[in-house]
């Protein structure tokens, strides 16, 4: 059973599809979450896990001068198998990315060929693209430009607005993010 923890930011919705995953799902005996941790104390997402009975954490990035060193510590403590990144919307620095290396994963809402950084589905909505890719990687010191474990194609040719593109995409990355954490678990 492998120790995993997952790092988020706000909202939480991948880390719930990860969580009922580990709890009924196609994780189930595969991996064991040992925690959920924030960089905002006001993450949806924190409720969310305590609802869920998943122990949490959370070290305020804003209010923290020296807020990587006392990450990297935690982590270190923590000694997980793999951290998961579930809209985790901080760069890990080096000495993070260097210990836990190969061992840091994170889903972005498109192609990191051709996109990186935020809002994935924005870009490709006001580019009018009629498809787009969503991707699950390995985290190196770059952005977005750790090797790519694997991407999935989105349909978006029939969204009329940003909202339905986001809708669309969430939903896949809800169940590809948790395939592809199997394969890499395995
Ligand atoms: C997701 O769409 C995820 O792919 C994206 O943020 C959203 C988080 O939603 N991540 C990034 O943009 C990382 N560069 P969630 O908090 O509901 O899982």
């Amino acid at each position: 059973m492998k120790k995993v923890v997952i790092l988020i930011s706000g909202r939480g919705s991948n880390m719930k599809a990860i969580a009922e995953n580990v709890q009924t799902g196609n994780l189930q005996n595969h991996c064991e979450i040992i925690e959920i941790f924030s960089n905002k104390f006001n993450a949806e997402g924190l409720k969310l896990a305590t609802k869920m009975g998943l122990k949490t954490f959370s070290i305020a990035s804003r209010k923290q001068k020296n807020y990587n060193e006392l990450l990297f510590e935690h982590l270190k403590k923590l000694a997980p198998d793999f951290i998961i990144l579930a809209g985790y919307m901080k760069i890990l620095n080096a000495k993070i990315v260097k210990h836990f290396n190969r061992k840091i994963i994170n889903i972005h809402p498109a192609d990191t060929n051709l996109h990186q950084g935020l809002n994935g589905y924005k870009w490709a909505f006001e580019n009018k693209m009629s498809k787009t890719k969503i991707t699950v990687h390995f985290v190196d010191e770059g952005l977005d430009s750790g090797e790519i474990i694997d991407q999935i194609e989105v349909d978006i040719s029939n969204c009329q607005t940003l909202s339905e593109v986001e809708q669309k995409g969430l939903k896949i990355e809800h169940k590809f993010y948790s395939e592809c954490l199997l394969k890499i678990i395995e």
